[in-house]
């Protein structure tokens, strides 16, 4: 059995060292998480107030880290993401399957009882399909399973072409502004289309979790709006909606064109861009897949409340 304790800073590269080994599995992967140790060190200056108030891991008897559970929280949503569990269990451990949920559970005994997640009670777990221990962990610690989701991506001459060519003329979508109006319907539309949302209207049109937010306007208004951030290597579509009327006439896609090229102005063209769509949203796989974008990998959430 390993040892649990908290984290420290000291803690932190053996910690994207041993995520780097088990993100590259289906089995072990989790969906908060990227591939690299760029990606995991960038996930972790995320976290607020900081990654290491917010971790725990597991110690072999010769002190190595063998398992982790980090949490970032946020106290205005109430809600929380773990991220984990990761537990490293030799493949020729006669009694593997036992210690992965020996020490999930106590990782997330652990967990639970940081500061960090003080008056919050609504959890969510996120993993591969093929990470079959975290869907019996979730079901055992009574979280529900969500819907499948699907990360598709677009990379090389498919995300160039998106990116140099032509701009829309002049009516296109824009960079959101200080128009209150517009920002208030931003907030409305974000709210009603995503009621299950990990970041509030008011924090993505204050770009409080880093988005930048793009939306395209018409006599009556907000017809639609697309919002995202850069991460490591990637462009991350986060969020892109548009007003039930509006739709089925191609504003989606020009909201997803013009996020990627206002995320390239603003901070550099990256390697690829991704978008994470529930299974079953149909629409919007058709507009990625119009755009270029292939299915990369399926995920499931799992949540308690
Ligand atoms: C997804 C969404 C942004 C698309 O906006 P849009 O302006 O309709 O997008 P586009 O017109 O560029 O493309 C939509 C495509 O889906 C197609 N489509 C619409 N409903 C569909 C359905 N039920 N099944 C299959 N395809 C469908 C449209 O015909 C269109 O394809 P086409 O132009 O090749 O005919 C919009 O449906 C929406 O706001 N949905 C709610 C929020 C949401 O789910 N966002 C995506 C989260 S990842």
């Amino acid at each position: 059995m390993y040892a649990i304790r908290p984290a420290t800073v000291a803690d932190q590269p053996a910690v994207v060292a041993l995520l780097v080994r088990l993100q590259a599995d289906p089995e072990h992967h989790i969906g908060y998480h990227g591939v690299t140790a760029e990606e995991v060190a960038e996930e972790f200056g995320r976290f607020a107030p900081d990654w290491v108030s917010g971790a725990v891991l597991g110690t072999d008897d010769s002190g190595a880290v063998r398992a982790v559970l980090s949490v970032d929280a946020d106290a205005e949503t109430g809600r929380a993401w773990l991220h984990g569990p990761f537990v490293d269990v030799p493949a020729a451990h006669p009694a593997g399957r036992q210690v992965w949920h020996n020490t999930a559970d106590d990782l997330f005994d652990a967990a639970l009882a940081l500061p960090r997640l003080k008056g919050i009670d609504d959890l969510e777990l996120y993993g591969h399909r093929r990470n079959r221990r975290l869907g019996d962990f979730a079901a055992r610690q009574g979280f529900s399973a969500g819907a499948a989701s699907r990360v598709f991506t677009l990379t090389g001459s498919a995300l160039r072409s998106v990116l140099v060519s032509a701009v829309d003329a002049g009516e296109g979508p824009r960079v959101l502004g200080a128009e209150p109006a517009i920002r208030a319907q931003v907030v409305e539309l974000h709210e009603r289309c995503f009621p299950q949302r990990t970041v509030s209207g008011r924090q993505l049109v204050d770009g409080e979790r880093g988005h930048t937010v793009v939306v395209l306007t018409g006599v009556d208004g907000l017809i639609g709006y697309a919002a995202g951030f850069v991460a490591e290597d990637e462009l991350y579509l986060d969020y892109v909606a548009v007003d039930p009327n509006m739709r089925d006439a191609g504003a989606g896609r020009a909201l997803v064109r013009s996020l990627l090229r206002a995320l390239a102005a603003r901070h550099g063209a990256r390697q690829r861009a991704a978008a994470v769509i529930a299974l079953g949203n149909d629409a919007s796989e058709r507009m990625f897949t119009a755009l270029g974008f292939d299915l990369h990998l399926e995920l499931v959430g799992y949540r308690r409340k």
